[in-house]
């Protein structure tokens, strides 16, 4: 079988007033399908670059990029990826069940799902006619989920989703997509700054690092499914922390070079 997604040796290279900037070299993964895929690195080291590359926004300046087996752009137009930003991006002047409808009609994808029934998985039954700005945060977030499933995706791709959220929140909005994951058994690729987060949600961890943007490690997370918040708590848990952490790029780690740590 195909991999969900294969990104084979890529270089994105973009023109720049002060010199070209290398957002990625030579960047080699590949992810199955169903699999939970985080990226981490430092700012800069071109995580949003690579879910661009996979999403068709943009085209890498050397390598290849395949989507399910085709490019990216003929998977783009059968609707199989979605991106989902770290702001939720709705339309104040449309309720929460209009802005999930829009993105179908906009779409007009085939096999798309009901978008009642998608607020009512994202925990939103009973709100459907509320507008954006009568949500919290992270149930605007939540909508921008439903908003991401109702095309019915094969891949989707997130950037920094929970980043703006409080730590509670964010623990909560990560339980929800591991649920909705583990029965929609989509291919998710995330990207975020959190180690824990990272760990908690995924089967692999990306490690990358800039100047210019590559892959440092590629970590399989062992820790069993389905996840539970009693994880957390566990030492096999802090111990993959430690050896994440251990392969950070340093550049992450200012303060600690500063005190010689
Ligand atoms: N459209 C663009 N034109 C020019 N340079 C770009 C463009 N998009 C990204 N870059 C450059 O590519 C590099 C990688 O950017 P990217 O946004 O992928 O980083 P990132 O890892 O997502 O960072 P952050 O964690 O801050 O979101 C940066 O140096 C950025 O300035
Ligand atoms: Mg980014």
């Amino acid at each position: 079988m195909n991999p969900a997604i294969s990104v084979q040796n890529v270089d994105m290279v973009f023109p720049a007033p002060g010199g070209a900037i290398t957002a990625l070299q030579d960047v080699s993964f590949d992810i199955a399908e169903a699999e939970f895929v985080s990226l981490i690195g430092p700012s800069g080291c071109g995580k949003s670059t690579a879910l661009r590359l996979i999403a068709d926004i943009h085209q890498p300046t050397g390598g290849s990029v395949t989507v399910a087996g085709q490019s990216p752009g003929q998977s783009r137009i059968q609707h199989l990826v979605n991106l989902m930003f770290q702001e939720p991006v709705l339309l104040p002047w449309l309720n929460i069940y209009q802005n999930v409808s829009l993105s179908i009609e906009i779409t007009k994808a085939k096999d798309h799902r009901d978008p009642a029934e998608l607020l009512s998985f994202v925990g939103l039954k009973g709100r459907e006619k509320d507008y954006p700005g009568q949500l919290s945060g992270g149930m605007q977030q939540r909508v921008a989920l439903a908003r991401a499933l109702a095309t019915n995706p094969r891949i989707l791709l997130m950037d920094e989703p929970f980043a703006a959220l409080d730590e509670f929140t964010r623990d909560r909005m990560g339980n929800w997509l591991l649920s909705i994951w583990e029965r929609s058994r989509k291919t998710v690729v995330f990207v975020t700054h959190s180690i824990p987060e990272a760990l908690y949600l995924s089967d692999r961890v990306l490690i990358m690092d800039a100047n210019p943007g590559r892959i440092r490690a590629d970590v399989r997370v062992e820790l069993p499914r389905p996840r539970d918040e009693s994880m957390r708590e566990e030492i096999s848990f802090f111990e993959q922390l430690k050896a994440i952490r251990s392969q950070m790029p340093k550049s992450l780690y200012v303060e600690e070079e500063l005190n010689g740590g």
